[in-house]
């Protein structure tokens, strides 16, 4: 098992560049598949999802190139499979986005049961629910998704939940869809809006995205050949201030965008930390102890839940009692049992936790139980041993 060791006790501080967004690359990687010609993408991250995607990618036939550390060259002149390969997609949850992307290339797919971090059940059902609206018929059977369309047609979809996957997917599958889609209820992550864009960039008529009602012209095909560069991660910049502000430090954090993150500036603000941002640029830093709040996590614009944990750490150390209310996930809530055991006073029931602030953390063996809980616990091992 992968493991990191932290001494910790200082502030955070220096510079920090963000790399581009996790959840924009991994649907923009098979978003690509809708271009016939070559892509060239910016600004990807460098992360083992990116790989796998990739991974999956050249199995299904396209050629990959990294030209640099950060930029791919993807050629999907030549995709010859209709089968991705179950192993690969069931071990990470983007791999669904196959679905929406190789309904639109070549009107048919089987993938894996999508695999992703254990934050409680993760339905697929309004991305089902999308595909058949616009004609796609989706067996599910011994962990696969088999999805195919004779011809696809632009509907009317309303989404029952707000969902991130299921408003790329079904946008995904839509581009070529005769006549126009709508997508009622959609989710207005960055990430949606970026994917939109790749599209649109790509001769796509994409319209609303970023807004809860999304249309799409049909289009009968798209350019062979597009560059484009992916955002900044929100998440990752969410991480550094919230580290900034756990830490008592002083980051000055570049390539971001500012205003992706105003629902956590304004608990930044209200919990005695100072934000100030300068273009793409955020300067973040405090030195008071945090002070209590409460918070409910939302769909965007709303408060992230994927800042949720790394948000908790900061109030484990709070001057105060505070408590937060996790409305996207069953179980989001697994690391405050790992702040515990750094001396953090935690309550946590269903979808609500109780951080009755301590004045410190100490170092402790934990275990990261998902993505965002392993940075969270990265910001508590920065700040063990630190007195509020
Ligand atoms: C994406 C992000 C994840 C983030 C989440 C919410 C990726 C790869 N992952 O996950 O980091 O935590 O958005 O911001 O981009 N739901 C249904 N039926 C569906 C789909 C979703 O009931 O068909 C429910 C889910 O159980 C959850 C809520 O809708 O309660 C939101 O899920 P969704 O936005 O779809 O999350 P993901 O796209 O999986």
């Amino acid at each position: 098992m992968e493991k990191l060791i932290i001494k910790g006790g200082n502030p955070l501080k220096g510079e920090v560049s963000i790399t581009g967004a996790k959840n924009s690359a991994i649907a923009i990687l098979p978003a690509t598949l809708l271009c016939s010609g070559t892509c060239t993408l910016h600004n990807v991250p460098n992360i083992i999802d990116v790989k796998l995607s990739c991974e999956i990618l050249e199995q299904l036939g396209s050629k990959i190139t990294w030209i640099n550390k950060n930029s791919l060259l993807i050629d999907n002149r030549n995709i010859t499979k209709t089968k991705a390969p179950l192993d690969l997609t069931s071990k990470f949850r983007a791999s669904y986005y196959l679905i929406g992307a190789m309904l639109s290339r070549c009107k048919e797919i089987e993938v894996g049961l999508p695999g992703g971090c254990n934050l409680g059940a993760r339905p697929i059902d309004q991305h089902i629910k999308g595909f058949e609206a616009l004609g796609a018929v989706a067996n599910l059977s011994q962990g696969k998704i088999y999805v195919k369309a004779e011809k696809l047609v632009g509907s009317n979809i309303y989404m029952d939940t707000v969902s991130v996957g299921a408003t790329i997917n079904v946008l995904l599958s839509s581009i070529f869809a005769e006549g126009t889609t709508t997508i009622d209820n959609a989710a207005k992550e960055p990430h949606i809006v970026d994917v939109a864009n790749f599209l649109n960039s790509l001769g796509a008529d994409i319209r609303g995205a970023g807004t809860d009602l999304i249309k799409v012209n049909g289009v009968k095909s798209l350019k062979d050949n597009v560059t484009y560069s992916i955002v900044p991660d929100q998440i990752e910049t969410g991480t550094f201030m919230l580290a900034a502000i756990a830490s008592k430090g002083d980051l000055t954090i570049r390539n971001c965008i500012p205003e992706h993150l105003d629902s956590l500036t304004s608990k930044i603000l209200e919990v005695g930390g100072n934000v100030e941002s300068y273009g793409d640029t955020l300067h973040v830093w405090s030195t008071n102890r945090p002070q209590k709040t409460v918070i409910k996590t939302l769909p965007y614009p709303g408060f992230p839940t994927d800042l949720q944990p790394q948000m908790g750490v900061v109030l484990s150390v709070a001057d105060g009692t505070s408590i937060i209310n996790e409305s996207i996930w069953e179980s989001r809530f697994q690391y405050t049992a790992e702040l515990n055991k750094m001396g953090a006073r935690i309550t946590a029931q269903g979808k609500s936790a109780i951080f009755e602030g301590v004045e410190y953390l100490s170092g402790a063996p934990v275990y990261a139980t998902d993505l965002r809980a392993g940075a969270a616990l990265v910001i508590a091992g920065l700040i063990a041993k630190r007195h509020y």
